[in-house]
């Protein structure tokens, strides 16, 4: 575990609760970063994970071993390789989960990747690269889940874009995109999910539901901005209201509220956890 997953870890413990308990969350790029945050956060709720990986095989290893260390974790962990890009992967992730696990109830979508450059000099293996894992991998691993929560009548999808996907950013014109089109694709699906249910007659006024939303976070503190050279990020903390970087788990805890039955009423919304970045 690195330093600042062991800080994102030690602040997770001290919300545990039981709000999730029994409940089967796939967290895809589960393993570390945001994602890691997310699945220990849904299980301080009594959650069990299963977290999705691409070819990290020691690092998700890793998460599964500290994940069964630490007592406050309600429910059980198990981890799953695929590539969010190819559909079939995605369909036996999902398979392997319903097999290991019983039931699907939460799907996040947090697997993403950057490759940056100027519009100008991105080869289209840049632009499509990118495109194919953070917006055709979100689609492909939640039309198998959303067919699971269908026949349940219940559900929660949560995708993880970007404040990038709402405000642009020089250099991030592949990564813009897939993170805007997401949003799109949470509208749609949270439309046509109450659509379905309410044609089934499994919409009740006191039911869990299925919903669909999205978390657009900022800059975080994560690998993903390792690449940065400390002089951008600097210029990157002037531009943020509050100030500073955020932590995973200012992420997870709204995954994890919007996870909840509770939520039943929220659907087709974005979620900005930006330090205030889009006003
Ligand atoms: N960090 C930020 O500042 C920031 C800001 C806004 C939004 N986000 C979004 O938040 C999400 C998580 O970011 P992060 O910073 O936590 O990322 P990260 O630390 O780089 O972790 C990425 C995770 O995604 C997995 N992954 C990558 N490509 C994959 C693929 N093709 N198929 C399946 N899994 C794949 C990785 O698995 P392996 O370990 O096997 O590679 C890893 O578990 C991303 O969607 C990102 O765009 C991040």
């Amino acid at each position: 575990m690195n330093a600042m997953d062991e800080q994102s870890e030690e602040r997770t413990r001290g919300m545990a609760g039981d709000k999730l308990a029994g409940r089967v969350a796939l967290v895809t790029g589960g393993s570390r970063g945001i994602g890691a945050a997310i699945c220990r956060s849904l299980a301080s709720q009594g959650a069990s994970v299963a977290a999705g990986y691409s070819g990290n095989r020691e690092r998700a290893e890793q998460f599964l071993r500290e994940f069964e260390e630490d007592s406050s974790s309600g429910g059980r962990a198990t981890v799953h390789q695929g590539n969010v890009s190819r559909p079939e992967d995605c369909q036996r992730v999902v398979q392997e989960v319903l097999d290991a696990h019983g039931r699907l109830d939460i799907l996040v979508n947090n697997a993403g990747i950057t490759i940056d450059k100027m519009a100008m000099k991105m080869s289209v293996q840049d632009w499509n690269t990118v495109l194919a894992v953070n917006l055709s991998g979100s689609f492909y691993m939640a039309q198998p889940a959303l067919q699971h929560m269908v026949e349940r009548g219940t559900g929660r999808i949560i995708f993880v874009s970007s404040v990038i996907g709402e405000t642009g950013n020089i250099g991030q014109a592949n990564y813009a995109a897939s993170k805007a089109g997401i949003l799109g694709l949470t509208k749609t699906l949270a439309k046509e999910a109450a659509f379905i249910l309410a044609r089934a007659g499994k919409l009740t006024d006191d039911g869990v539901g299925i919903t669909v939303n999205t978390v657009t976070p900022g800059f975080v503190a994560t690998e993903m901005l390792e690449s940065v050279p400390e002089k951008v990020l600097d210029k990157i903390r002037s531009q943020i209201p509050v100030g500073r970087l955020c932590r995973p788990e200012e992420i997870a805890r709204v995954v994890h509220f919007l996870a909840a039955d509770a939520s039943a009423y929220i659907t087709g919304q974005v979620w900005g956890v930006n330090g205030g970045m889009d006003m």
